[in-house]
């Protein structure tokens, strides 16, 4: 099984997101992360869990100070599968300092996740971030000096201020770094957040998506979901395969999304009712055999893990052949393997038939 927790608190919001977060509720914290514990504590004792790996996402989980991961990962750490899971953290370049890194380190979180966007000073502001290119490079480097052998950095693309120059000034800096991972994102409106409904925010060019992935090759980062490049295995999140492979989650904190017994789960999403009874979720959805069959559908093809061909009806599998011969697709052990992740939402239209 693999464990989400969510931390929901930002220094402040970028102008696209809509991640369950608040920028004015610091004062909350500590009782935030006591009712986190409950949920926790509860789950783990219901499910008795073997822990594959763990991801502390959020909002902006270098907000928190490092002690209470610590006292979070001793709850964790007598279901963990083995010393070695991959425990990963996100960060913001601006509050991921030299002490919070180093502490986060020597709790045994063996990855960090840094949102940096860019290494372009303009697209930053543009984006609302509130670091600049030089907090981002310090903050990777101090990362690597206290030991962190695996490092990813979030980068959004398909923004107005995207051009070649710019994406490739951007891989440049970042393959002189210790970074062996990349998610890159194409850039969402989402509603509720300053760019929704803005015009010519978004830029959605496929010439430049494929250029980017060109140059991430070029520089080693190796392909292995729509939006995951990484220079080894040992580099790729464990955590997002998982999910993909359909595996069975936990959710923990407000707004974090659980996966169960053929059961989604989803803990309040306003904080404060989550505070009052973090045990009390806000909705728990049924997930039938055809949901679960699309939904491997749609993550298999968007990813390295791949579609069993049994979930196809025996039209789909007759289009299979017909993509195997295209050289679109390519199939072993009656699995089908998508050749280009970028159609992957089209292939899945495809192929439901
Ligand atoms: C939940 S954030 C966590 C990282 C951390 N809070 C930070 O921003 O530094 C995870 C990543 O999702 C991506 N993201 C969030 N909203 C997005 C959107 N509307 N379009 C594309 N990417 C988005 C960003 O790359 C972001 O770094
Ligand atoms: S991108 Fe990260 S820092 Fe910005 S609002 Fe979203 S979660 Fe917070």
């Amino acid at each position: 099984m693999l464990l989400y927790i969510h931390i929901p608190f930002c220094d402040s919001k970028c102008h696209y997101c809509s991640f369950n977060s608040y920028v004015e509720l610091f004062s909350y914290k500590q009782k935030y992360i006591k009712a986190l514990k409950k949920q926790l504590i509860f789950e783990l004792e219901k499910h008795q869990p073997v822990i594959e790996t763990v991801f502390i996402g959020g909002g902006t989980p270098s907000t928190i100070d490092p002690k209470e991961y610590e006292s979070i990962i001793a709850i964790v750490q007598p279901y963990l599968q083995n010393k070695n899971c991959q425990i990963t953290i996100e960060a913001n370049p601006n509050s991921a300092s030299d002490k919070w890194l180093w502490q986060i380190y020597n709790i045994g979180i063996n990855r960090i996740s840094f949102g940096v966007q860019s290494f372009d000073d303009e697209k930053l502001k543009f984006l609302g971030r509130n670091h600049s290119k030089e907090q981002a490079i310090k903050a990777i480097e101090k990362a690597n000096q206290v030991g962190f052998e695996h490092i990813n950095c979030d980068i959004i693309y398909d923004t107005k201020c995207d051009t070649k120059e710019l994406l490739l000034n951007d891989i440049q800096i970042v393959s002189g770094l210790k970074v062996d991972h990349l998610s890159c994102y194409s850039l969402t409106l989402e509603e509720g957040t300053k760019f929704f409904n803005q015009k010519n925010v978004r830029v959605e060019d496929e010439n430049m998506a494929k250029y980017l992935f060109d140059l991430l090759a070029h520089y080693g980062f190796t392909q292995y979901e729509i939006s995951n490049f990484a220079k080894s295995d040992q580099a790729k999140s464990q955590h997002n395969l998982g999910y993909w492979e359909y595996k069975e989650y936990l959710g923990i904190g407000s707004g974090a999304v659980g996966y169960i017994n053929k059961q989604r789960y989803y803990p309040a999403k306003d904080i404060f009712l989550y505070m009052k009874n973090p045990l009390e979720y806000e909705l728990i959805e049924p997930i039938s055999k055809e949901d679960e069959r699309l939904e491997k559908l749609f993550l298999g093809l968007r990813s390295e893990v791949g579609v069993k061909l049994e979930l196809l009806s025996s039209k789909g599998r007759e289009r299979v052949k017909e993509l195997e011969q295209n050289n679109k697709v390519s199939i072993q052990n009656q699995t089908i393997y998508n050749k280009e992740f970028l159609l992957a939402d089209e292939l899945s239209l495809y192929l439901d038939i």
